[in-house]
């Protein structure tokens, strides 16, 4: 077997399989878009221990590198998890990092797949968490998976979804809001961050995830296409679903993180 060995070079970015290091460069990367990250997720997390307590069975739903997982089982190590994606790449990154781990599984899996909850390894969740992914889909497949994670998550277990949310009655509001933090990750660029195009780029060009990246842009392109739509249709169509009750815990300007309790 050929050993690969990681390094960081010396932009601090990551290279070969220092998994560690890809962790805190998607993590600054996925920052630059959302400077309060870190805190929708210790809001995420809180909801967690409030409702379903401290060793939940979790699957991180379109869990790119396991950035869930990882700070489920900093805070609670008594959890488990399941991470599903269909990123080979980012997959990569969370299998190397979690190598070993008894309480980490990952799938490779489509959400768009009608059949995509046959392939994972256990019965009901105690809470389904996902962020800034289901923006990916058209509010119809995201209606049909709604349904799918209400027949995943056990009774008075949770789903929560972070994700961008902006509301569609304000638009000058929102259009102000833009701007303004548009202008600060116009400066943070000027200092060097790196976006989601820059991030890819040197996934590309590195030898280890070179191979995975390539399919991964067969697979997606950039980015799939999908929609926005704000807190009430998420919560409308969450307790359509078969949620008992669904509403915001956490807000910022353009984003939100909804709960819905089983
Ligand atoms: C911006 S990343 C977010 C990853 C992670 N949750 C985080 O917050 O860092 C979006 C993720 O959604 C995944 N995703 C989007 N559409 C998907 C689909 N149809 N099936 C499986 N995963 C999907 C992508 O592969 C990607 O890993």
């Amino acid at each position: 077997m050929t050993e690969t060995t990681g390094t960081t070079d010396r932009a601090g970015q990551a290279a070969g399989s220092d998994w560690q290091a890809w962790q805190a460069s998607w993590d600054r990367q996925q920052e630059w878009y959302m400077p309060d990250r870190e805190e929708r997720f210790r809001v995420m997390l809180d909801m967690v221990e409030a409702v379903v307590g401290r060793e939940p069975r979790v699957l991180d739903l379109a869990c790119g590198t396991g950035t869930i997982t990882a700070r489920l089982l900093d805070r609670f190590p008594g959890a488990t998890s399941t991470g599903v994606d269909l990123d080979p790449a980012l997959l990569a990154i969370a299998r190397g990092t979690f190598a070993g781990d008894e309480r980490v599984r990952f799938v490779t899996a489509d959400l768009k797949d009608p059949q995509w909850t046959g392939l994972l390894p256990d019965g009901r969740y105690d809470a389904v968490l996902t962020s800034t992914a289901l923006h990916w889909m058209h509010s119809e497949p995201l209606t049909a998976l709604y349904r799918q994670l209400a027949g995943l998550v056990r009774d008075g277990g949770v789903l929560m979804n972070a994700d961008h949310m902006p509301d569609t009655t304000t638009p000058r509001i929102n259009a102000a809001e833009r701007a303004h933090r548009h202008a600060a990750m116009d400066r943070a660029k000027a200092s060097g961050a790196l976006d989601w195009a820059d991030w890819w780029a040197l996934a590309a060009a590195d030898p280890v995830l070179a191979e995975p990246t390539a399919r991964r842009f067969e697979i997606y392109g950039e980015h799939a296409d999908g929609d926005t739509p704000p807190v009430d249709w998420h919560t409308r169509t969450l307790r359509e679903a078969g949620f008992a009750e669904a509403r915001a815990v956490w807000r910022s300007p353009s984003d939100a993180l909804v709960l819905a309790l089983k």
